[in-house]
């Protein structure tokens, strides 16, 4: 990529941002080949470095205020030299003590037509004196620490910059170092830049070394607070022509905060991004305060549970408050488990709607602030209640009273084609049976027990209001860019039904504005349609002050025998610390890359790390011990009937009692039994299919009788054997099997073997075109199976119909995962992330804490050798 912007009058000029939207870090080789692929510029009064002074002073104002040059004319205007302002000649000895890379010790000589020498692994061409001032073409008069535009391609916009550095080059060239900024449409939110003000820009951390004379027009860029609205921003700038507010780095895609104090750092030294951000140093006692989330779209609750577990064992006490899911199945089993959450079984939409009604009603009954009702208030509704109460009717209608209201909702419970405000009914002298839904505005009469309700429901927090939630996470479905969708929008995303929720999330969560937000999906957010999901997900945020990044996670580093890589957002308050991804902890068999456009953004450890990273785990460390059940097995749940025998089957059958962060660590034991060891009752005929697969790794339907296997690898009938039928009449080789990806696939029927992993847990569990065969027994994996597959602890008992319990487990975020980015989000709420890094190391032997016995590697790996790579 290009480093070096050039001279204004080439057509083809070149900058860090000319060569990829995505622009990259700089490297030391390409920053010394653009430069020599330049034709030297003669300066205009060079002074030798033999000339140049000891000491120097550095005069404040050297030359009259810049000459303010129309924008628009400025580039049509003749051109004349650029030259440094001989008066701001910064001494020799400054020059060496602010940028020592610049300079040799004087006791040592550049070698012979060397222009570079490398310093921090960085190679920096050498100067022979530095300026604090420039005549860029005669006439605009730039100092350091001023802003401008840098000469792009045609047809391109300029580039901006901030100019940090003024030096003559040992080649003679007139330089100055640029820290650039990105527009929007620049960064990684490219396609969506729509949602970012079009004043706004982002500072990188981007520098290199360019001519002089490509530097075209000043610019007044104001820096303005984050957490401020786009019209105070605005208003900020007043007649400037740009703001920022926000750094934007590559690695991880991160847009961040900046740190204090960063002009100054950024003039004087070459990082300026410092080790303190402006982040929320957490008092002692928050520590124990509790912390609320929000699980939108939860399924069974896997990915709060994780996140829930991960920060307890750091000390935060997070707690999943909320929940929401469409699936009724789903929410049953997370009420199951988490009994303190409030889960409510609705659309996501609907729920959006709920909140902002219910912050009306709030409103309405003055709960807000500290519950301070009026009585006047109470006055007036008992007055309409005996009203109601006295209220004639007519003598052949039976009049209903309402006991109590217990219930709230969005949306058209009673299926009346009428979408608004429900409140659930229980009527005096009747049962729970005869609860009811009914329109809120058909409640006029009983005004008090509708306050009685909110005040309750206030004070219970039974729903959040904006503030009161600090944590969102979720994985909004986008069935829009799944590979089974032959329809997909590949033009507008957006306009596609099914990618709604993406927006719906983002809604939510500008709306109760929470201090932490982090959402999954699947890669294919940041690859389908070049990524457009993505990108509008972090436009969405960035749009509304958030810190953001985002990560490429595979769950098989975080000790499972499963692949699974998913994306996961970090959202942050402008003035919270940004969340860091946890750093693997275990090898995986690799199973897929990373998406082109997203490299940068895999959590991996750096190329040479010396950290030691556990085993890979296969098949048999997750389910070796689990007994021996048929295909048509009906119990819900069953004993061990034996000892767990490796350390992940020992962590992963802990009591909830026992488990590291649960919220019942150490409280009396609470054991459980086996549940949901029971797999998908194969039919008949596949059943019969099943038992005829050898109990042998690799082995699948190609090993039918009847199929060949030609020298390409793919499926044939072969002629010399009859085409065997089962007992119904059906063929024992069904025809899909045969022509299921062209014929070369080996998974339809395929058993999994005892020291594979699997490539990723899904939702369904039916054989025909996946490998997911008990590798001795003739079924399919259990759903007990699968879930230890995801990590979810063994207590975490499921409901629902088979296949419901399957999706469910299918869903989920690997609660490993989730349990690693929990730790890493309890860091930055207690304020002691890493404001630099974008990554950090999980403790030794996390989660269990315990020296593990059955990993040597982990005893292997010294304190220092995690200290290495951090
Ligand atoms: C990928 S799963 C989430 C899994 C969950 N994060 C976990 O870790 O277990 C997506 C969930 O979204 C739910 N869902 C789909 N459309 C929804 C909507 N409009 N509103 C709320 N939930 C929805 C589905 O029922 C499903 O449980």
């Amino acid at each position: 990529m290009a480093k070096r912007a050039k001279r204004k009058t080439s057509s083809s000029s070149s900058s860090p941002h000319s060569s990829s939207k995505i622009p990259k870090l700089e490297t030391p080789q390409n920053q010394q080949e653009e430069v020599k692929e330049e034709e030297p510029v003669v300066a205009a009064d060079l002074v030798t470095e033999e000339a140049v002074p000891e000491e120097v002073a550095v005069p404040e104002e050297v030359v009259p205020e810049e000459v303010v040059v129309p924008k628009e004319e400025a580039k049509d205007e003749m051109v004349e030299d650029s030259v440094f302002v001989e008066e701001s000649l910064v001494s020799d000895d400054e020059a060496r003590r602010n940028w020592p890379y610049r300079y040799l010790p004087r006791t040592k000589k550049l070698g012979d037509a060397r222009h570079y020498e490398t310093f921090n692994g960085v190679e920096y061409m050498q100067a022979k004196k530095h300026y604090t001032q420039a005549l860029v073409d005669g006439r605009v008069h730039f100092k350091l620490g001023d802003d401008g535009y840098v000469q792009a391609s045609e047809n391109e916009d300029s580039y901006i910059c901030r100019v940090i550095e003024m030096f003559e080059g040992v080649d003679d060239i007139l330089y100055f170092r640029a820290q650039w900024f990105y527009r929007a449409k620049d960064t990684i939110i490219e396609a969506c830049s729509n949602l970012i003000d079009n004043k706004r820009i982002f500072l990188s951390e981007v520098k290199d070394d360019n001519q002089l004379d490509c530097l075209i027009q000043k610019l007044k860029i104001v820096r303005v607070p984050l957490n401020a609205e786009v019209a105070d921003k605005r208003e900020k700038l007043g007649a400037g022509d740009y703001y920022y507010d926000m750094n934007y780095l590559v690695p991880y895609s991160t847009y961040q905060s900046l740190p204090p104090d960063n002009e100054g750092d950024a003039l004087e030294s070459d990082s300026t991004i410092s080790s303190e951000c402006a982040g929320n140093e957490a008092s002692p006692d928050s520590k124990k305060s509790e912390l609320r989330m929000l699980d939108l779209y939860s399924g069974c609750g896997a990915m709060s549970t994780g996140l829930c577990l991960g920060a307890n064992m750091a000390d935060v006490n997070l707690v999943t408050r909320w929940a929401v899911d469409l699936s009724q199945y789903a929410c049953a089993s997370l009420k199951l488990n988490h009994p303190e959450t409030e889960v409510r079984n609705e659309s996501a939409e609907d729920f959006l709607s709920l909140l902002k009604e219910w912050a009306v009603l709030c409103q309405t009954f003055n709960v807000v602030g500290g519950g301070d009702f009026q009585e006047n208030q109470d006055a007036e509704y008992v007055e309409e209640d005996d009203e109601a109460d006295d209220g004639a009717a007519p003598d052949d209608e039976e009049i209903f009273e309402v006991e109590k209201i217990i219930g709230i909702c969005y949306g058209d419970p009673k299926k009346i084609n009428k979408r608004v405000l429900y409140l659930k009914v229980q009527w005096k002298g009747y049962g729970p049976e005869e609860d009811t839904w009914e329109p809120m505005d058909t409640l006029d009469g009983c005004k008090l027990k509708i306050k009685e309700f909110v005040v309750n429901g206030y004070k219970s927090k039974l729903l959040p209001l904006p503030g009161d939630c600090d944590v969102i996470c979720g994985g909004p479905p986008c069935q829009g860019i799944s590979g089974f969708n032959r329809f997909r929008n590949k033009e507008n995303p957006l306009k596609d039904e099914k990618n709604k929720q993406l927006v719906v999330y983002m809604d939510i969560v500008e709306y109760l504005k929470p201090r932490f937000c982090i959402m999954e999906n699947v890669v294919d957010i940041v690859k389908f349609a070049k990524g457009y999901l993505g990108r509008y997900a972090l436009g969405r945020l960035v749009a509304n002050n958030y810190q953001a990044r985002v990560g490429l996670m595979v769950a098989g580093s975080y000790g499972l025998p499963q692949f699974r890589m998913r994306m996961f957002m970090w959202g942050a308050a402008p003035s919270e610390k940004l969340p860091q991804y946890p750093l693997p902890t275990h090898k995986v068999v690799n199973r897929g890359v990373s998406p082109l456009e997203f490299e940068s953004n895999a959590v991996v450890h750096d190329e040479g790390s010396k950290v030691v990273l556990e085993r890979e785990l296969y098949l048999e460390d997750a389910i070796s011990d689990l007994p021996s059940v048929k295909n048509d097995e009906a119990r819900d749940e069953m004993p061990y009937g034996g000892m767990p025998q490796t350390e992940f089957q020992k962590f992963i059958r802990l009591k909830k009692n026992e488990m590291p962060g649960c919220l019942a660590l150490g409280q009396k034991s609470l054991s459980h039994s086996l549940y949901d060891h029971r797999p998908l009752k194969l039919n008949e005929d596949d059943y019969h299919r099943v038992c005829q697969i050898p109990k042998k790794k690799g082995a699948n339907f190609r090993d039918l009788k009847g199929v060949k296997v030609n020298a390409k690898n793919r499926v044939e009938w072969d002629i010399n054997v009859d085409r065997e039928t089962l007992p119904s009449g059906k063929p024992l080789v069904p025809d899909y099997a045969m022509s299921f990806v062209d014929g070369r696939s080996l998974k339809p029927f395929g058993r999994l073997w005892w020291d594979e992993t699997v490539p990723t847990v899904v939702t369904r569990a039916e054989p025909h075109n996946q490998a997911i065969l008990h590798p001795t027994q003739d079924r399919v994996l259990t759903i007990r199976e699968n879930a230890r597959l995801q990590g979810f602890p063994d207590f975490y008992k499921l409901l629902g119909p088979i296949k419901e319990r399957y999706i469910q487990v299918g869903n989920a975020v690997a609660v490993p995962v989730a349990r690693a980015l929990g730790y890493s989000l309890a860091m930055s709420c207690k304020g002691i992330a890493d404001a630099v890094q974008p990554t950090f190391i999980l403790p030794r032997n996390f989660p269990s804490m315990q020296p593990s016995a059955a990993s040597p590697s982990a005893d292997q790996a010294s304190p220092s050798a995690h200290q290495e790579s951090q």
